[in-house]
């Protein structure tokens, strides 16, 4: 099975999908026939994302999700399950990217980055069951990333599948 045909069906649970990344792994999943829930604080552009991939003829849910929140989180991923008949793939990529000089960056900016980059991924990777499948898509996100016009120039995704109900996580910088 080619990796194409292996994402057509696929159920894919995407975090901070109103731009960057996130929309375009968004959009590249449904080009491969994947279906998605597409999450974020900002669901302004998640409603106007899912519109569109839904104009195109694919399967797209806009749900908003704050992943510091673990009610929220568990809330969304039972939410995401019920519309998809299940989720095979999360791509835990909300987060907060800042360049700011250290001296210039404030504690409470920092902890907020902290809170979104690691506690968020923490709680949607520890969420429900993830049944199995490859993830061999983390390359395809690379090779995304560095061709996205200008916001995406290089990432760090954290993708989650379980295998026989095992967590397996890559962070690829
Ligand atoms: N673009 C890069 O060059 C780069 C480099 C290193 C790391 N990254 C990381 O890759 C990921 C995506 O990057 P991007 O460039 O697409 O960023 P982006 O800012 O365009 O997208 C991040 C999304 O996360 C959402 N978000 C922020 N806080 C959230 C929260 N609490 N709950 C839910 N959603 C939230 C934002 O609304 C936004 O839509 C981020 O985690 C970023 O830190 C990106």
């Amino acid at each position: 099975m080619s990796p194409d045909e292996e994402l057509r069906g696929r159920r894919c649970l995407i975090t901070g999908a109103a731009g960057g990344i996130g929309e375009a792994a968004a959009r590249l999943l449904c080009k491969d026939g994947a279906q998605v829930v597409v999450t974020d604080l900002d669901t302004t552009q998640l409603e106007a994302l899912a519109t569109d991939l839904t104009a195109d003829g694919h399967i797209a849910h806009p749900l908003a999700l704050d992943v510091t929140s673990e009610s929220d989180v568990v809330a969304v991923i039972g939410q995401a399950a019920r519309l998809m008949g299940g989720i095979d793939t999360l791509i835990a990529n909300a987060g907060i990217l800042t360049l700011d000089a250290i001296d210039d960056i404030t504690l409470d900016a920092f902890r907020r980055t902290i809170e979104v980059n690691l506690i968020g991924t923490f709680l949607c990777a520890r969420g429900h069951s993830f049944p199995s499948r490859s993830w061999w898509w983390v390359d395809r996100l690379y090779r995304l990333a560095s061709r996205n016009r200008g916001r995406a120039q290089g990432n760090v995704v954290l993708c989650v599948e379980v295998r026989r109900r095992r967590h397996r996580a890559v962070a690829c910088a």
